[in-house]
């Protein structure tokens, strides 16, 4: 076990405290404008790695809102593979409802894009798709984003809610991870 902190195998960081919290604050009141109409607004995010974001998000949320979580798994390591497996579905009923769909990374697109066909069976008011990061050069499917922190370049990253192997969640930033340094 190990006690250093930060964890050894951080690179460097990309995205600062300073610049996350300027961010979610913009996207904060966007969401507060476009959604001024709405009667029924649901934050649906993706466990585990969308729930520091939704916490500081949601705050800056300036309307009636609820939450909600699913957990969804895309099989293979750090390789996406394409089949995404629902591990925990979300308890409201959606019906009706907009729905903004949150999650902290799109790298390939495959798990944003399965969850949101889904939901969309699933017969929502409306349905947007919000993510912190966006990995766009490794896209490998289609997937709209309608609200987006920040691009960033191929690199894996964690901090933020964002983790290696289930490490580096609680970095209140967000860092590249030096591979080399890495150990399982
Ligand atoms: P996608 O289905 O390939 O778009 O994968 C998205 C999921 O892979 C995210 O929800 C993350 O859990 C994970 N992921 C992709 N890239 C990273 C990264 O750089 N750091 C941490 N998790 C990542
Ligand atoms: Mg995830």
């Amino acid at each position: 076990m190990t006690r250093k902190f930060p964890y050894e195998f951080i690179g460097e960081i990309i995205i600062t405290q300073e610049q996350i919290h300027e961010r979610v604050n913009e996207l904060g009141r966007q969401i507060t404008q476009d959604y001024e109409e709405s009667d029924n607004l649901l934050i649906l995010g993706l466990l585990r790695g969308s729930v520091v974001f939704i916490t500081d998000l949601m705050r800056k949320i300036h309307h009636p809102m609820t939450m909600d979580f699913m957990s969804v798994s895309s099989y293979s390591g750090s390789e996406s593979s394409g089949f995404v497996r629902i591990d925990l579905d979300h308890k409201t009923n959606i019906a009706g409802w907009d729905v903004i769909l949150v999650d902290d990374i799109v790298d390939t697109g495959y798990t944003v894009k399965t969850v949101r066909k889904l939901l969309l069976d699933r017969n929502p008011k409306s349905l947007r798709v919000c993510a912190l990061l966006d990995k766009k050069e490794r896209h490998k499917v289609e997937v709209p984003i309608d609200y987006l922190g920040f691009e960033i370049p191929d690199y894996f990253v964690v901090g933020y809610g964002l983790d290696i192997d289930e490490k580096g969640r609680n970095l209140p930033y967000i860092a590249s991870v030096d591979l080399a340094k890495y150990t399982k």
